[in-house]
């Protein structure tokens, strides 16, 4: 499978993740936890894929300045995810109405990242990277994704 394939994939996927964790109630404790984790565990094998192999590509692909600073962006956004927004999440009680804010600015604060990648970045890669190289590149982050996910079940 080519890399944007595999990771527009995984974007449908964990919109449809997000979309039905936004929409959980105060009532809804231990389906929040449970989803919750699903998602980390997602986010954090997609993100790992992008950083360790797909944001490199482009780097090595381009001389663009611009292209650079999309990709630093895109390293921010992950980190910001990572450190502030799941973080509030975890230190709020699920029955309470801050987590079902917190929920839906997990989803909106995501959903803009997966579209700035969706229409900046992948056009971008597709018009540097070859359909060979990306094929290739999807299938070492396919292994690689396979294998974080082996290792954090
Ligand atoms: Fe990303
Ligand atoms: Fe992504």
């Amino acid at each position: 499978m080519d890399a944007i394939t595999l990771l527009r994939e995984d974007h449908k996927m964990l919109r449809k993740l997000l979309e039905e964790f936004a929409e959980t109630t105060e009532r809804a404790v231990e389906t929040r936890k449970k989803m919750l984790k699903r998602i980390e565990t997602e986010l954090a094998a997609h993100t790992a894929i992008e950083e360790e192999l797909f944001y490199p590509a482009l780097i090595a692909a381009t001389d663009d300045i611009e292209d650079k600073r999309m990709v630093a962006e895109g390293i921010e956004e992950h980190r910001a995810c990572d450190k502030k927004v799941i973080p509030d999440l975890h230190k709020s009680d699920p029955s309470s109405i801050e987590y079902s804010g917190q929920a839906k600015v997990l989803k909106d604060y995501i959903f803009h990242h997966l579209k700035e990648e969706e229409e900046d970045m992948f056009p971008k890669m597709r018009e540097l990277v070859s359909r060979k190289e990306l094929q290739e590149l999807g299938e070492k982050m396919l292994a690689r994704k396979k294998e974080l996910l082996g290792e954090m079940a």
